[in-house]
């Protein structure tokens, strides 16, 4: 069939008398109330182990929201047998019912399912309402609809046939299983990612961030509902180092498609390489990872857009978007007046509970992220090099709570204009703007980093010089914008150098890495 022009997915506003925002308040409201008991889901069964794990808001630790059952070796082993008993049916269902079932998620996610995966991200990893909707809600939406477009794009395309001849590819899933590890920081990401290798025919061993299984539950539920058939995505809540060690043991294993830290990603591609003669198929290994995305101000930019671009930029969602700007460099001759931009934006920012819709920022996702947040800033306050000029405060007595936070530092190699925080602070650096060209070569060489930067700029031929000496530090550039907020269908979204193999989610190009084609000629 043809399916519909996929259209992103209107952002509700929730303002005060809207019913979405009374349908999301009741739904808060029930979720408090309620401590869940979330199982596994593996070959279309509900898994429960006993071994319960309580789970917290990052803003409330002391309020329990539930327990989730802990899985073992046993539990990943069951998972790929289930994946691969499944995966005969699955992948010789014509694209048409696959398209089906994620176009049936979509409208799941828009409607009936719309306020629960806001709510479950909202109490679950401590995002604001609005942070929620763009991103469970929207994000969610527009990966699954755009992705069904861009799969039967995928599969209209046909080589040429002569005279004499029929040739044609067939666009087949990958032999074996693929294993998807999902992040905490996007719903809409740990939607995805196992969303896209299944719908191009292959069947996923599914394991969410631990810090993200109350919303990953609400996922699951809405794909049993959506009619993916058993078997086709089973979700696992072992260890990463169990899980890992079955995965990349397993002579079935076809690919990963993750989003999480370099680090980890680095040490996968090791086991995966040292495993590699086990495998019948080489693995496809994409992977979105670490950051320390940059806006850097020329002198001919708008000053006010350059704070907004810090503010919204750097904070919203507490500096947990992989695409937040984290460090800045801005010219001499406009700081003052971009700070006094900076100081009025940052005044207006309220923080706490997500639960109150007018509070901004929230708590960051846990303990050990806190920790080497706050370490981060006692590092520069204590530092010859570095100045604390906004927030610095922290405090985890209710829950994990981080000041947004701008350092500013005398060396742009100080430590936090390299490394990445993952948190509301953002380190910035003061230039000569006649020194705008040396900046732009620090830039490029402080970070391992290309995941996403932008210039501010009114000057068209700097937005440009910029655009083309900066060429290989950021997958995702913006012009006279801030770094985050790419949206699906508009802006294909993924990095390279250390954030990954740049396989932009939410496109043909990511979906590609999820067939093996097979060529065929025909002769009459
Ligand atoms: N789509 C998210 C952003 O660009 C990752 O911020």
């Amino acid at each position: 069939f043809n399916v519909p022009l996929a259209e992103n997915e209107p952002v509700l506003s929730y303002a005060p008398g809207t019913p979405e925002r009374e349908a999301l308040q009741a739904q808060l409201k029930a979720y408090k109330q309620t401590e869940v008991d979330i199982p596994m889901y593996i070959g279309g069964q509900e898994v429960r182990t006993g071994n319960k794990v309580p789970i917290h808001p990052p803003h409330d630790i002391k309020h329990c929201l539930g327990y989730y059952h802990q899985g073992d070796e046993t539990h990943v082993h069951h998972a790929i047998e289930a994946a691969l008993t499944a995966k005969e049916k699955w992948a010789s269902l014509s694209w048409e019912h696959r398209a089906a079932i994620f176009l049936k998620a979509a409208d799941l996610v828009s409607g009936p399912y719309r306020q629960k995966l806001n709510a479950a991200t909202m109490l679950g990893q401590s995002k604001n309402a609005f942070q929620a909707e763009i991103d469970a809600a929207c994000e969610f939406a527009d990966f699954l609809r755009f992705n069904v477009q861009y799969m039967t794009d995928i599969y209209a395309d046909q080589p040429e046939s002569a005279p004499g001849m029929w040739n044609r590819v067939e666009y087949r899933p990958l032999e074996g299983f693929v294993f998807a590890l999902t992040p905490f920081n996007f719903t809409s990401i740990a939607g995805n990612l196992p969303t896209a290798p299944a719908l191009m025919g292959n069947t996923v061993v599914w394991k969410p961030s631990k810090t993200a299984i109350y919303s990953a539950q609400v996922l699951m539920e809405l794909f049993n509902e959506a009619g993916v058939p058993a078997g086709v995505i089973n979700l696992v809540y072992a260890s990463g180092p169990v899980a890992a060690k079955v995965i990349f043991d397993h002579p079935e294993f076809a690919g990963i498609h993750f989003t999480g830290s370099t680090a980890v990603f680095q040490s996968m591609w090791k086991t995966i390489g040292g495993n590699i003669e086990k495998y019948k198929s080489y693995p496809r290994i994409v992977g979105e990872t670490g950051g320390k995305d940059f806006i850097i101000a020329h002198q001919s930019c708008d000053a006010k857009a350059v704070a907004t671009g810090i503010v919204r930029g750097g904070f919203e969602f507490q500096g947990q978007k992989c695409s937040a700007a984290s460090r800045v460099y801005l010219p001499a001759s406009r700081w003052e007046e971009i700070k006094g931009h900076i100081a009025t934006q940052m005044s207006e920012i309220k923080m706490g509970d997500p639960e109150d819709f007018s509070n901004f920022v929230n708590a960051v996702i846990d303990e050990s992220s806190f920790d080497k947040l706050a370490g981060a800033i006692d590092h520069a306050k204590a530092s010859q090099e570095a100045d604390v000029i906004f927030g610095g405060n922290y405090d985890k007595s209710k829950g994990y709570f981080i000041e947004p936070t701008i350092i500013q530092t005398s060396n742009p190699q100080y430590i936090t204009m390299k490394e990445e925080l993952f948190g509301p602070v953002v380190t910035l650096y003061v230039y000569e703007d006649a020194k705008f060209e040396e900046t732009m070569d620090i830039l490029d060489k402080t970070s391992m980093y290309a995941l996403t930067g932008a210039i501010f700029s009114q000057d068209r031929y700097a937005a440009e010089l910029a655009t083309k000496r900066l060429v290989n530090c950021a997958g995702n550039f913006y012009i006279n914008d801030k770094p985050t907020g790419a949206v699906v269908g508009q802006q294909p979204f993924g990095g390279a150098r250390g954030s990954g193999t740049n396989d932009k989610a939410g496109s043909a190009i990511n979906l590609m890495r999820w067939v093996s084609p097979r060529t065929i000629k025909e002769t009459f």
